[in-house]
């Protein structure tokens, strides 16, 4: 797994958006914010479809690379993922998903967390499959 860098000083989001959604009451935690799990989905979904545009067939997760949270989201937000292909293997592909938000006073763009997604190309019977 290649390194990655949380203190990045780029102000813009690397990628492609892939999903943007609103997050929800629904997804909270214990104490009010979104729940990290809720927003690992958000990633694989946005990893996803950007594997799919390149296997053009059925993918599924192999692996997540390690994660941090950098500030909370709130209900409300609008929250984008961007994806970007890093390598493309005999079967894997791994993604970075970078997922942002507007600060909730400012505005202004902020990320919340980046982390690496790997998927494999499978067949119908989930054997691994060579992605053309
Ligand atoms: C995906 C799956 C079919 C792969 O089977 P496998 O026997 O591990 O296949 P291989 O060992 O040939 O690996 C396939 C590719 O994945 C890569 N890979 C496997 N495990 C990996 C890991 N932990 N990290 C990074 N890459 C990995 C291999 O390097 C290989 O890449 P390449 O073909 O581009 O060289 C199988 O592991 C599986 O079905 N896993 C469950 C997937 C799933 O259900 N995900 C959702 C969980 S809720």
């Amino acid at each position: 797994m290649d390194e990655f860098d949380l203190d990045d000083e780029l102000p813009t989001p690397v990628g492609e958006l892939a999903l943007q959604t609103i997050a929800m009451p629904a997804n909270t935690n214990a104490n009010g914010d979104i729940f990290a799990g809720w927003l690992l989905s958000q990633m694989d979904l946005a990893a996803a479809i950007a594997a799919l545009k390149v296997t053009s067939g059925r993918v599924t997760t192999v692996a997540v690379g390690e994660m941090a949270f950098l500030t909370p989201v709130h209900v409300g937000a609008v929250v984008s993922c961007y994806a970007e292909v890093k390598e493309v293997g005999r079967s894997s592909i791994r993604i970075s998903v970078e997922v942002w938000i507007g600060h909730r006073i400012t505005h202004e763009p902020t990320k919340v967390t980046e982390g690496e997604f790997i998927f494999v190309a499978i067949d119908d019977a989930g054997r691994t499959r060579r992605i053309s």
